[in-house]
């Protein structure tokens, strides 16, 4: 057999590492004879930033230490690849560079952009006649890619979200009597409300829950917002509102924008921040409750600590499933993960036409979001089999132990 790479590209998870980790597992047992990462995603395969995977990860421990590491091991990037139609120089170098090292397969993990790398190179080599196979892994916390029940990533953030906005509740409540505070939690999640809609989950048997939850998919109106906290506030009691970092005001404006100017990267996504800041100004501004913003921020993506099992084993089964549709001959598709059964919980992967995923964003239903600012029973469904189970750190030194690549 020859050579596969694998990349890792866009926003990092606690679990796009266990995707790698199964990929790497898979594509020796299957006798790939060199793995190869990305050092930085397709931005360091066009500069022939390859790394041999195998003095890292020879022995089964390694293996282990690599899903409970967060963020992405090789590095990742946000790199748009030139419309090949207009200039293919990216893709004649992708596969200059491919055919140099003997690789047949070029594995990529990833979001909605991502997939947009894999769609457009697989299309090229179809287009050219090319052997070389192109395959998709999914992952992303802001669980928005379209046919797939779910995204790896997914899972360990909301539990992530839950754990930390349950333990910020207990010491909220346990505050000042005589001043309570009105906390607001940003979270992200960039045009989809699913991992804010995780502040759901922190209801629980010893739990009320959070007080209110704001997603993107419906306008983010001032007034009801006002209304809300006014409404908080005359209880006199202390309270918690998870508010998206992807709201819109009417005019299609993000909040966070009112606030100040935002950059964009590379596929003109805004990067957002600001918004519990900016809501919490308003609420001590107009109404002079004492107010906290939390914005957990990288955080969130980085808790390898909290990891649900359930996420970790999807995303490695993930990236074996990937290997395994590579060397059957499977080219320009994704995986994703069909859910087979609620109760017990089973979902098994398949591969998908990248066409109907690349580039494409799954929105929260609506439905999902009850009048009162509080998520239903379906989303309770979907979601909470998707937290169960931990995958507990290895110390080291009395911190969780982590596996470098080419650092
Ligand atoms: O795409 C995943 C994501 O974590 C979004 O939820 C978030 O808006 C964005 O990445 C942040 O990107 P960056 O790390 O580039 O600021």
């Amino acid at each position: 057999m020859r050579n596969i790479v694998i990349g890792q590209s866009g926003g990092p998870t606690a679990a796009i590492n266990a995707s790698l980790a199964g990929a790497y597992h898979r594509a020796k047992e299957l006798g790939f004879d060199v793995v190869y990462g990305m050092h930085h995603g397709v931005e360091g395969l066009l500069r022939e930033d390859l790394i041999e995977l195998e003095p890292y990860l020879d022995d089964p421990e390694d293996i282990e230490v690599l899903k409970r590491t967060p963020a992405s091991a090789l590095g990742t990037c946000r790199y748009r690849l030139k419309d090949y139609r207009e200039d293919d120089s990216d893709y004649r170098k992708v596969i200059e560079v491919m055919e140099k090292y003997d690789i047949e397969v070029f594995l990529y993990i990833g979001g909605n952009d991502s997939m947009d790398t894999v769609k457009e190179l697989s299309d090229y080599a179809a287009e050219h006649g090319l052997p070389q196979r192109f395959m998709g892994v999914p992952k992303t916390i802001d669980n928005d890619l379209p046919v797939t029940d779910h995204c790896p990533g997914y899972g360990s953030a909301a539990k992530y979200i839950a754990t930390s906005l349950k333990e910020v509740m207990r010491d909220n409540n346990a505050g000042d009597v005589h001043k309570p505070t009105i906390i607001v939690a940003e979270i992200m999640g960039r045009n989809a409300g699913w991992l804010t809609a995780a502040a759901a989950l922190v209801k629980s048997g010893d739990c009320s829950g959070v007080d209110a939850i704001f997603l993107p998919e419906q306008v983010f109106d001032m007034d009801e917002f006002r209304r809300v906290v006014r409404e908080l506030g005359e209880k006199g009691k202390p309270a918690i509102i998870a508010v998206s970092e992807g709201v819109r005001v009417a005019d299609g404006r993000y909040v966070c924008e009112l606030a100040a100017d935002v950059a964009v990267d590379a596929f003109g996504h805004k990067q957002m921040s600001g918004t519990a800041a900016y809501l919490c100004g308003l609420i001590s501004s107009e109404f002079g409750y004492k107010t906290r913003y939390i914005e957990f921020s990288t955080l969130q993506r980085a808790a390898s600590h909290l990891a649900s099992r359930t996420d970790i084993e999807e995303a490695f089964d993930c990236g074996v499933a990937a290997v395994n549709l590579a060397v059957e001959g499977h080219t320009g598709e994704m995986i994703v993960m069909v859910r087979d059964t609620d109760s017990p919980y089973a979902c098994h992967m398949e591969g998908y036409d990248i066409h109907s995923v690349a580039n494409l964003e799954k929105g929260l239903p609506v439905e999902w979001i009850t009048a009162d600012h509080q998520m239903s029973e379906a989303y309770e469904h979907y979601a909470r089999p998707l937290i169960q189970g931990e995958v507990l750190p290895i110390f080291v030194d009395g911190v969780p132990q982590h596996l470098l690549i080419g650092e």
